[in-house]
């Protein structure tokens, strides 16, 4: 903490040194609001937010695996401090990485875009929300296998905030072909993994296949298809195999036609963690 605070003093530092038409707050010895900062250097926060970040987030800061920024709230970021501690040391328990190289001048040019970002019109939804949420009751049995206010079971991640957390393509192609969004490789962050993988174990006492949860040398531990969770010494294991590329997921291309699927999109873009 004390770390991080001496971090957000040092881009303080840095703002009053480089920003001079701010010079008068500066002296003053108030923060300087994120939103002040000049055209030419929002360009170089879209320059390095393409570089350091339009991997997870989209080019435009949209979404994608990670959350969509294009909003005028943010849950993680309530003010301009939050947001450069967040660009900075990332999110633990979550698939948003910490960022040692960005010095605080980047820190600065890279918070004032995303916050640019929440400016821009929220993206819209291909149907219609609550016909969505009677097929994900209903027809889709999604809550067979997955966790949504606090209600469902099973294998899959909550999906309480997944409006926050994703755009509409990547929801689209969650529910037609859920393959397609597993990840190729495993992302580690402070010990935590990020991606849900589809893992299959063999011990003495039988054949689990579910969502890896975590892992580390010796042990590793996942949700089975009824919810159960358990937890493997490794070395006690007959096998133990990563599925990459496959996920235990149905697709829904069939099962659904397209206004279902648009509905359903509509509805998880809905979710925001507000219910
Ligand atoms: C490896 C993928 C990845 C990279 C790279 C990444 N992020 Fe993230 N980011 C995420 C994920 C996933 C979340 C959502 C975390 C959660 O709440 O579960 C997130 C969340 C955030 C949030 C909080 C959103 C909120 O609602 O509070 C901000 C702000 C953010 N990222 C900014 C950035 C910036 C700026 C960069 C580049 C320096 C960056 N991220 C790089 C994956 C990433
Ligand atoms: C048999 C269990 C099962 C059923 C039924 C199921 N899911 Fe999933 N779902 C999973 C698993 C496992 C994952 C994680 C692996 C992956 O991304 O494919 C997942 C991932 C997702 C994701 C991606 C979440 C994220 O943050 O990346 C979304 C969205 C989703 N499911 C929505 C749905 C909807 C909507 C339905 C119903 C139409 C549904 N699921 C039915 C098991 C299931």
């Amino acid at each position: 903490m004390k770390f991080e605070s001496r971090i957000i003093s040092l881009c303080f530092l840095v703002a009053t040194l480089s920003l001079g038409a701010n010079q008068a707050r500066a002296q003053a010895n108030e923060p300087l609001p994120l939103a002040a900062l000049t055209q030419t250097e929002l360009d170089d926060g879209r320059r390095l937010f393409r570089v350091h970040c339009a991997r997870c987030h989209g080019m435009l800061g949209e979404g994608g695996e990670g959350a969509n920024l294009k909003r005028a709230r943010l849950t993680h970021a309530a003010d301009d401090a939050s947001l450069i501690s967040i660009i900075s040391g990332g999110i633990p328990g979550t698939g948003m990485p910490g960022n040692w190289t960005l010095d605080p001048t980047d820190l600065l040019h890279l918070g004032a875009y995303v916050l640019s970002l929440g400016q821009l019109p929220t993206e819209a939804m291909p149907g219609d929300p609550l016909a969505g949420s009677v097929v994900y009751q209903g027809k889709g049995s999604c809550s067979s296998c997955h966790i949504l206010a606090g209600a469902g079971k099973g294998v899959g991640p909550e999906l309480s905030a997944v409006g926050l957390r994703r755009n509409a393509d990547y929801l689209r192609r969650s529910i037609t072909t859920p393959d397609a969004d597993q990840p190729r490789l495993a992302t580690r962050f402070r010990g935590t993994l990020n991606s849900f993988l589809t893992v299959r174990v063999v011990s003495e006492y039988g054949v689990y296949e579910g969502m890896r949860i975590n892992e580390d040398a010796f042990s590793v531990q996942m949700r089975d298809l009824s919810g159960t969770i358990h937890s493997f010494e490794k070395s006690k294991l007959i096998s133990y195999e990563k599925d990459f590329g496959h996920s235990l997921m149905p697709g829904y291309g069939a099962t659904l036609n397209a206004t279902e699927v648009d509905d359903v999109v509509s509805y998880l873009m809905s979710l925001k963690g507000e219910i």
